[in-house]
């Protein structure tokens, strides 16, 4: 392919303004099948982020456009996932493209979420098209929406491109746009080869799929590629691109994105960012931005049934196979037996992971309080990562603890501001900057990312009914006067509670605890006392007072059959519970007592 027929570009917006409506006009009109088609032909086993409506992994399809100008081009049209856990995949995704669609919706206008990536965009010197979209909605105000473009992003909205992906008005000039303001990518076909890995994932009948953009040189099949990071080397046996559908070639030259196979077994050995050079003639630099991604919280999984744990491990390395941003080892509790302690991209991410396996594999799991790694400073000068409050040392030791920081970035209207800015407040956030943009507060907050991995997102959302708009990127690590709080049901001690609190928070979040227990745990014959507690010392209590009669008891002694029915049912209720000493505890609660609420 002439390189100077080249276009390659994202779609940049913000969740629901459009994205994957323009994508399928853009495909439709230049003759691809589109994905909404594709879905209903191969329904995949991506089921939960078709349901969420999240774009997860990153796909790319390759258009036929025929321009006005009379000649024929090739459009990469890349999707890039959107979500902030998914950070490092945009940023990669953005690094394969010269250009950006941002798409904007012409009743809501600029959000938070698309803001950052404007900025990823910019910084990967973008030449970036505004499109307005959604037009034929009575509530349009593309003018207002333009002036906004300019005063908030800075970026000259005066040719911005007017559609409505729905009705299918301006997607030519969308088209047009790409082809004359997005320019071609630039590449040396003679050089030794080198491409970036920008995307890995695996499929049951091709195995491990790369995602590649071909920066210099050629990428061919049957050739021996080198990974410089990841430093193996594979024999390519498939080349090609997806249209959606998938179509071999025989090779991808300078400019173009592409994908290849070559019989790798797990995503983990093709990691996103990686330099894929030619074995045989390798370039002697690999190419900037490689990053080795880092799971920032992290958790305890637990089969709810201890006799499943060689499901879940099954499960856990096939999902692995799959998905290399996601850790795990294996974990001892005292009292859930044996599980993994896993980490992740975010909060998001660990709902996908945990969704997955329960719906995929059937598992009914515990999941134990989410946990950032703090840096444990010991007396004694050492450092240490802790990511288990149960590894939590002596306190004695400690000279002092620190905790990631983020700088969160959160849009809302105007008359939920008194709200977001207490919500800050209460997780201990420093206000850094506060400006108004029609009608709109820009707020920026810096917090401890242990006070949002919880459920900030969820209340954020809540207390401005799904207004607000959050984007957050870590800024390192700060010291804090942090201590392990630890749960005891019936004195007994229940380690997948304990967690690493701020000393001012410990006691209302030690009530809330052992409220929310008392709630959830159901009565037993016995009275059960719940307390939380810091070290010896004992912060908040509650009791679950005693039942008075057995359940059987109403079943007058001769209706066997009956009180067989209750013992099975009781028997099936058991199922979803865990014992500690004596005390059964619903797996609901683990989740539930979690939430700050
Ligand atoms: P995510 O996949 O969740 O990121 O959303 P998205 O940005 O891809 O949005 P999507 O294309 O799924 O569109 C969101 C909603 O807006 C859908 O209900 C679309 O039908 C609707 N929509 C998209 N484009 C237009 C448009 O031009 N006009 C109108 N009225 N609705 C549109």
């Amino acid at each position: 392919t002439d390189i100077s027929r080249i276009r390659n570009f994202s779609i940049i917006a913000h969740i629901d303004h459009g994205k994957s409506t323009l994508a399928d006009r853009l495909i439709q009109a230049t003759g691809g099948l589109t994905a909404r088609e594709m879905s209903e032909q191969v329904l995949d086993n991506m089921e939960i982020e078709k349901e969420r409506g999240i774009t997860i992994k990153a796909q790319t399809v390759r258009l036929d456009y025929r321009a006005q100008d009379g000649l024929d081009y090739v459009l990469n049209l890349m999707d890039t996932p959107g979500h902030v856990d998914f950070a490092y995949e945009v940023s990669r995704s953005l690094a394969a493209c010269e250009g950006a669609l941002l798409v904007v919706d012409a009743a809501q206008g600029v959000e938070a979420q698309t803001l950052a990536n404007v900025y990823q965009s910019i910084e990967h010197d973008h030449e970036i098209v505004p499109v307005i979209n959604k037009i034929d909605l009575p509530s349009a105000e593309p003018e207002r929406v333009k002036a906004q473009i300019e005063e908030v992003i800075g970026l000259d909205a005066s040719n911005a491109v007017l559609a409505s992906a729905k009705s299918g008005i301006g997607i030519g000039d969308v088209l047009e746009a790409i082809v004359t303001r997005i320019p071609a990518p630039k590449g040396d076909a003679t050089a030794p080869l080198k491409a970036m890995l920008v995307d890995s994932w695996y499929d049951a009948y091709l195995g491990v799929v790369i995602l590649v953009r071909i920066i210099d040189g050629v990428l061919k099949k049957g050739m021996q590629i080198k990974f410089m990071a990841g430093d193996s080397v594979h024999l390519t046996d498939r080349v090609g691109a997806f249209r959606p559908k998938i179509e071999q070639r025989g090779e991808l030259g300078p400019g173009e994105i592409g994908f290849i196979t070559a019989q790798i077994k797990e995503v983990a050995q093709a990691r996103v960012g990686d330099t894929i050079t030619d074995a045989k003639r390798p370039a002697n630099a690999a190419l900037p931005g490689f990053k080795e991604v880092q799971p920032v919280v992290f958790c305890g999984l637990f089969p709810t049934d201890a006799a499943d744990f060689e499901k879940l491990r099954e499960s856990i390395y096939k999902l692995k196979l799959n998905d290399a941003s996601f850790s795990f080892e294996m974990e001892t509790s005292a009292a859930l037996g044996f599980g993994f302690r896993c980490g992740f991209l975010g909060l998001l991410h660990l709902e996908i992971i945990q969704e997955r396996l329960s719906r995929e594999y059937d598992l009914d799991l515990i999941t134990t309080a989410p946990s950032v790694v703090y840096e444990v400073h010991l007396n004694n000068g050492e450092m240490l990562e802790l990511h288990n409050p149960a590894d939590m040392p002596d306190p004695v030791a400690i000279d002092h603890i620190k905790e990631p920081w983020i700088e969160a970035v959160i849009f809302v209207p105007d008359e939920y501001l008194g709200s977001v800015l207490k919500l800050c407040q209460d997780r201990r956030g420093i206000q850094k900057n506060l400006t108004y943009v029609g009608g709109r507060a820009q707020l920026t907050y810096e917090l401890p990312l242990n006070e949002v991995v919880f459920d900030f997102y969820d209340r954020l959302k809540s207390i401005s009914r799904g207004y607000a708009s959050f984007d957050y990127h870590q800024i390192g690590h700060r010291e804090g006067d942090l201590v392990k709080m630890t749960v005891l049901v019936n004195s007994e001690l229940v380690d997948a509670l304990s967690m690493i609190v701020h000393r001012d928070a410990a006691e209302a979040r030690g009530r809330h605890m052992c409220e929310r227990m008392k709630d959830l745990i159901p009565r037993h014959l016995f009275k059960i006392p719940i307390q939380a507690a810091i070290g010896g010392r004992v912060i908040a209590r509650e009791t679950i007072a005693a039942l008075r009669k057995d359940v059987t008891a109403k079943c007058y002694g001769g209706d066997i059959s009956r009180k067989r029915k209750l013992l099975d049912k009781q028997k099936e209720g058991k199922k979803r519970m865990r014992q500690y000493g004596s005390v059964e505890i619903p797996q609901e609660a683990f989740i539930a007592a979690l939430r700050m609420g």
